[in-house]
């Protein structure tokens, strides 16, 4: 019952219902500020906040009571990936809504003209054709003289990626520990200390970036860079030193969106909102909130290629399963956004010729350092016969590969591999090759405890030409 995970998920549920309760006192305490138009707004966005909350604490207690229903019987994998498909599908549909608007407004910004015949409270105007239709978009240089009757904020996308990506984390990393997140051969530790760094290191990196950004580092943009992109790679090298390196791959990613959720909740979002209550007043409109804004978008828009990326590492197990796999996180890291500042610049119409060049070269350099060292001359070595090879795969591997698996949370053959006869070993060879040999990120979590002898002797077999007698 007190396991890492169920106090994992308890906690959860108290702290959103502890939010949800807050948010229920603040609408009380609202009533003698504004004028009745904007208090009912204000009144229908905080109770909003509460029910999503409401429904995330909900959600805490239905994971918990399934979890604990079903966790040990036959049905927890089947559950559990049911779950997993549902909120996995919500989050990618959530992540393209929210990156989809965030390279359009970014595109947007770098594509407007901003000389020809322009009036003269724009900043810039824009035409479009999509979908079989004009369009034409104005941007203002500040608030316009009236407010729009209805003014569309982009802001759900943002936070329900962040909040199903989390229940994902929970889901698939949180409460699955032991086979995902740890890896006694980098280290042996609990799963409640692995979800404690899991969870610290969304906290303190989001407090780091935000005091970086709060700070006077924020005006030079190079050095913030600089530092920024130094933290990640930090980042990726601690993780990478306590976690397995899937896991420390996927809470780079995590804190990396994180850090773009947070941007829009506690920056964009706000700042937009003292926007629009100083036009609404007829005051005039602080320039720095619509500029720290714009920076803290942009450097969204810089994350996102990172974040996709990490995103789909984990069918990567040449990146995440090297010995320098926070090196390898951080040249990619590097290419995209490199890659990212080319279209930036391509879109305000500048040069930027030596982008592409240095990405590629990046990337080529990254397949050639990861390229796999051939066994040593394992022609030389005594041969190795199928019948050394088929046992370690029946005490390593079948334990999940099979079609009747006898492991405590696999109960189907993961991604439908099987190993049950020498056919199906055979079919497989490439993949066994890469997974037990060359990146040992086989088995799981070394659930079945392979030795480096027999990862070895797997390795001289297929050198050999992998026959079969
Ligand atoms: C404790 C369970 C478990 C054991 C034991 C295990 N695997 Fe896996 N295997 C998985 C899971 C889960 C996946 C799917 C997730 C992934 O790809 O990391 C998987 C996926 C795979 C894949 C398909 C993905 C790909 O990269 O092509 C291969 C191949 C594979 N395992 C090989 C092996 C070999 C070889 C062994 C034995 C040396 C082994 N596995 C032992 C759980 C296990």
């Amino acid at each position: 019952m007190f396991t890492a995970e169920n106090i994992f998920l308890i906690s959860c549920f108290i702290v959103l219902l502890l939010i949800a309760f807050v948010l229920s006192k603040v609408t009380s305490s609202l009533k003698t500020q504004t004028d009745a138009a904007e208090l009912e707004e204000a009144h229908e966005e905080i109770n909003l906040h509460k029910n999503v909350f409401l429904f995330f604490a909900f959600l805490a207690i239905i994971i918990f009571i399934c979890y604990n229903v079903v966790v040990k019987t036959g049905t927890q994998a089947h559950v559990m990936e049911w779950l997993n498909l549902i909120v996995r599908w919500a989050h990618v549909t959530f992540g393209i809504a929210w990156i989809g608007a965030s390279f359009y407004f970014i595109f947007l910004e770098n594509s407007l003209n901003r000389t020809y015949k322009l009036r003269d409270e724009l900043a810039g105007n824009l035409w479009a054709i999509h979908g079989g239709g004009f369009y034409y978009i104005e941007k203002y240089k500040s608030a316009p003289p009236e407010l729009p009757r209805q003014l569309h904020w982009f802001k759900y996308e943002a936070y329900f990626t962040w909040l199903t990506g989390f229940l994902l984390l929970t889901l698939v990393y949180f409460m699955n520990a032991k086979a995902f997140m740890i890896d006694p051969q980098v280290r042996d530790i609990t799963p409640g200390t692995a979800i404690g760094i899991g969870l610290g290191t969304l906290v303190a990196g989001w407090l780091v970036y935000d005091i970086m950004c709060r700070s006077a580092l924020i005006h030079r943009k190079t050095l913030f860079a600089i530092i920024g992109f130094a933290l990640v790679v930090f980042a990726a090298y601690f993780l990478s030193h306590f976690l397995s390196g899937r896991a420390a791959f996927m809470l780079v990613g995590a804190l990396l969106g994180t850090i773009m959720a947070g941007n829009v909740f506690f920056v964009i979002i706000p700042s937009q909102k003292a926007l629009v209550a100083a036009a609404k007043a007829g005051k005039p409109v602080n320039p720095d909130l619509g500029k720290f804004a714009g920076l803290r978008s942009l450097h969204n828009n810089y994350i996102t290629l990172p974040v996709i990326f990490v995103m789909i590492s984990n069918h990567f197990p040449t990146t995440f399963g090297n010995g320098y796999n926070w090196a390898i996180l951080g040249g990619l890291t590097l290419a995209s956004v490199a890659v990212k500042h080319y279209i930036n610049l391509h879109e305000k119409g500048e040069k930027a010729v030596w982008m592409l060049p240095f990405a590629t070269i990046a990337i080529l350099a990254l397949v050639i350092v990861t390229a796999p060292k051939p066994p040593k001359s394992a022609k030389d070595l005594p041969p190795v016969a199928f019948s050394q090879i088929q046992p370690i795969i029946k005490t390593r591997c079948t334990q999940c590969h099979s079609a009747t698996p006898t492991d405590d949370t696999q109960k189907t053959a993961p991604n439908g591999i099987m190993f049950d006869t020498p056919e199906q070993i055979k079919q497989h060879i490439d993949r066994i090759l890469v997974r037990a040999v060359e990146t040992k990120t086989m088995p799981q979590g070394n659930k079945t405890n392979i030795t480096d002898k027999e990862r070895e002797l797997i390795g001289v077999w297929i050198a050999q030409g992998a026959k079969m007698e």
